[in-house]
C-alpha cells in the first residue's frame, strides 16, 4: 500500500516544498520508491527542483510530477511506496483534500506569532472538518539561533493541542544553495546543518511509522 504524507500551510514560503523534498529524499535513500506530487501547479517549484536535480546527476532519483488536483495525484499513487503531497498555499479546499488522503499531515511554521497563529488556526479548521488531531504535526522551519525562541514556539503549539516534529530547520544560505542545485536540505555539505535536517526527517519518519502501526 502507498503511504501518503501531506505537507501543507495556508501561508506561502514557510517551507512546505523544502520539507516535502527532505521527506522524499530520506525515504528514497532508504530504498523506497517515492514520488512528490507537486500540487502547486502555478509555481511548480518542486517540478523545477527535480530538473535541477537531474541536471546535476544527483542520486537517489526522486520522481516529481505536477498534478492539478489531489484526485489525479491519488490515481497515480499506487505504484509508489510513498507519495509526498506538496501542497499549494492559500487553498483551504486543497489542504482539506490532502489532509483526508494523508496518513500524516506536516504543517511547517516559523516562530513568530504571525506564523504560529495562522498555522494553529489551520490545524483547528482541519480538526473541525473531522481530521484527527493525531494526524497533524508541526515542523519548525526557518528558525533563528535562539533555543528559547524555538522552545517557546514549540510550547505554543503543544498548548494548542498539537504535536511537533523533533528538531528544527534553521534559516541558512547553505540550504537555499542546496535547493538551487537540486539538493534536499539533508544533502548540504556542512555536517551540522545536515544533522539538523536529518533530525527533522527522522522525527517525521518516527511519526509516520506510528501512524502506520
Ligand atoms: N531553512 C531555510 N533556509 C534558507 N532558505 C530557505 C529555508 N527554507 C526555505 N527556504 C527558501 O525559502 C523559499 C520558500 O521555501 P519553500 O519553497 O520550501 O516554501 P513553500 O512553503 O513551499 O512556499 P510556497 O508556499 O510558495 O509553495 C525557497 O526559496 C527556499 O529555498
Ligand atoms: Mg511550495
Amino acid at each position: 500500500m502507498t503511504v501518503l504524507v501531506g505537507v501543507v500551510s495556508q501561508k506561502g514560503g514557510v517551507g512546505k516544498s523544502t520539507l516535502a523534498r527532505l521527506i522524499a529524499r530520506e525515504y528514497a535513500a532508504a530504498g523506497w520508491d517515492v514520488k512528490i506530487a507537486d500540487l502547486d501547479i502555478s509555481q511548480g517549484t518542486s517540478t523545477d527542483w527535480k530538473q535541477r536535480r537531474e541536471q546535476n546527476c544527483l542520486q537517489p532519483e526522486i520522481a516529481v510530477e505536477p498534478f492539478r488536483t489531489i484526485a489525479q495525484a491519488l490515481k497515480h499513487a499506487d505504484v509508489y511506496d510513498l507519495m509526498v503531497l506538496d501542497g499549494a498555499p492559500h487553498s483551504m479546499q486543497g489542504t482539506l483534500e490532502i489532509a483526508r488522503a494523508s496518513a500524516l499531515l506536516v504543517l511547517p511554521t516559523g516562530l513568530s506569532l504571525d506564523d504560529l497563529k495562522p498555522s494553529v488556526l489551520l490545524a483547528h479548521e482541519l480538526v473541525k472538518a473531522h481530521i484527527p488531531e493525531s494526524k497533524i504535526t508541526f515542523a519548525l522551519c526557518r528558525v533563528g539561533d535562539r533555543d528559547n525562541e524555538i522552545e517557546e514556539a514549540r510550547s505554543y503549539i503543544h498548548k494548542a493541542g498539537y504535536s511537533t516534529v523533533a528538531g528544527s530547520i534553521p534559516e541558512k544560505t547553505a540550504y537555499r544553495q542546496a535547493s538551487d542545485s537540486g539538493r534536499a536540505v539533508s544533502e548540504v555539505t556542512f555536517p551540522t546543518l545536515r544533522q539538523r535536517a536529518e533530525e527533522v526527517a527522522q522525527g517525521i519518519i518516527n511519526k509516520l511509522s506510528k501512524q502506520e502501526a
